[in-house]
């Protein structure tokens, strides 16, 4: 049995013992051998040190430390290492046996490739433990964590005030890992870790972001995209991303970071490389956020302007309906005009009155400020279910519902020209855009937003106004995401079979 799978039996007959609560509130996912090989491949892929130090910070089975010491092995005689020091965390002491037989047959497959092999497995929080409250650089350490997941009280957990530099808002447990372990990685030293793609782009997860890119350069990136059912392992994959990494050079050469993308574990061999410009994947701005480009060829990166830049703005609507409740009516009167809800808004339709709810409200001195002006702008969901196929549910209105003014309820966002009328073309090509593929791909590269709000609207680079209004006049009335997408691309001189088809 190799080392890997020795630690995944060992890793998998724990978990198996725990129920799926249990499993959730520990944290307790392992990682599956095939995700293992591949982070230790490319950890160690340029690592040329005689005397290594391998940690893994919150170890379960062990599994991540015995791919990279394999990996190890396996190298030419001549760029092995002659020492390697391993150093294993691990919280739950049922595992800990597991991980000194482990530690055992790791050194015996190293004594028999000529290394020595040294460990060292401590039984404690490595957020508590000496090593990561000292916080300081260690000599040739490679670090490889798939941690746990898990909110902490900023107020009253430990962890997050011993480790305040990485925490703003709500940690999330893992963050801290990635930090802490950031500090203790020295210049030509190496990092990978597998975690949900949150840290790369939440708000909470800044400070931990800046720590991390005080002290590592991001080498390399790997999206997992997988939204099929019934793989287990797959599906926990979704929305997962491994990042490697560099303890920072005291010069920075220009780099590119090697971006990889499969559908799941099963794929991975199969995964294109891309390399793209640093500068494209981390934002400059003190919020440091990362993103993942689809491709080399991003259609945004040529168009400068944003909403504000064609006199557009985007508000949330102001009918916030338990304050308003005196104003909104079950039935029209003849001084009610339509009330627009969430339900009313479909992808690129707007149906009023659907007679579900109450759908009008009284234009009235005492609710005027609270009504938008009856012109064409494009509306907006601002919450929709994760599995939508787009993440953006918009509209074009173009003027079609009775009345001087309409009411916008609260669970909706409105685009409209801030002075003068937005035309009908505009909404309607600015709407399609919104809903298009490529707007919707460049959405899911910013990690972790599943709905799009008013700042993010705000930031999205457009296309020439233009080229906005011609894709209103080529789009019909209703039309369909495959529709969007051929005209969108056809506009914009995007590949249209290619884009159109997935
Ligand atoms: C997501 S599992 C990953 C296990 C293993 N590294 C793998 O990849 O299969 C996280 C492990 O960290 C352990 N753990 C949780 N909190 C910890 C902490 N504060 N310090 C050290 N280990 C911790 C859990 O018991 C669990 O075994």
């Amino acid at each position: 049995m190799t080392l890997v799978d020795a630690a995944h039996a060992s890793g998998r007959g724990f978990t198996a013992t725990l129920s799926r609560d249990e499993q959730r509130a520990m944290g307790q996912y392992m990682t599956p051998p095939t995700i293992a090989r591949f982070m230790a491949q490319r950890l160690v892929a340029d690592v040329q040190q005689d005397h290594v130090r391998v940690l893994e910070p919150s170890a379960g089975g062990g599994i991540l430390a015995a791919a990279v010491v394999e990996a190890l092995l396996a190298k030419q005689e001549d760029q092995r290492p002659g020492f390697i020091d391993l150093y294993l965390f691990e919280l739950d002491a049922r595992l800990v046996p597991g991980l000194e037989a482990l530690c055992h047959q790791m050194a015996q497959a190293c004594q028999a490739a000529g290394v020595q092999l040294d460990w060292r497995i401590s039984q404690e929080d490595f957020l508590l433990s000496e090593l990561a409250l000292r916080g300081q650089a260690i000599e040739g350490l490679l670090t490889i964590s798939n941690p746990p997941f898990l909110k902490l009280n900023k107020t009253s957990d430990r962890r997050a005030h011993l480790h305040s530099y990485a925490v703003y808002g709500q940690p999330n447990i893992y963050s801290l890992f990635m930090a802490a372990t950031a500090r203790l990685t020295p210049p030509g030293g190496k990092w990978c870790f597998i975690t949900p793609r949150s840290w790369m782009a939440g708000q909470y997860f800044k400070a931990a972001r800046h720590t991390m890119l005080a002290h590592l350069t991001i080498d390399s990136l790997h999206a997992f995209e997988n939204r099929r059912e019934g793989f287990e392992e797959d599906s926990v994959l979704q929305e997962t991303v491994i990042a490697w990494a560099s303890g920072r050079q005291l010069f920075e050469p220009s780099l590119n970071i090697l971006l990889t993308r499969s559908q799941g574990a099963s794929d991975l061999d199969q995964s294109q490389v891309t390399a793209v410009p640093t500068e494209r994947v981390v934002g400059d701005d003190e919020h440091v956020m990362l993103s993942l480009p689809q491709s080399q060829q991003d259609p945004f990166e040529g168009w400068t302007a944003t909403l504000r830049t064609y006199g557009f703005e985007v508000s949330t609507g102001r009918v916030v309906a338990f304050r308003a409740a005196e104003h909104i009516r079950e039935t029209a009167s003849s001084w009610s005009v339509p009330l627009l809800w969430l339900q009313h808004v479909k992808q690129q339709e707007i149906n009023w009155p659907i007679r579900k709810k109450r759908e009008h409200i009284s234009a009235t001195a005492a609710s005027s400020w609270m009504l938008v002006p009856n012109a064409p702008m494009v509306l907006m969901r601002r919450f929709s279910p994760k599995e939508d196929a787009r993440r953006v549910t918009c509209a074009p209105y173009v003027g079609m519902l009775p009345g001087l003014v309409l009411g916008l309820e609260n669970h909706l966002n409105y685009i409209y020209r801030l002075s003068g009328r937005m035309t009908p073309y505009e909404a309607r090509g600015l709407s399609a855009f919104l809903a298009s593929k490529v707007v919707d791909e460049h959405f899911r590269a910013l990690a972790g937003s599943t709905q799009v709000n008013a700042t993010e609207l705000r930031k999205l680079p457009l296309p020439p106004l233009a080229a906005i209004e011609e894709i209103g006049r080529k789009v019909s009335a209703k039309p369909s995401l495959e529709e969007i997408d051929e005209v969108v691309n056809r506009v914009l001189g995007l590949p249209v079979a290619a884009q159109a088809a997935a």
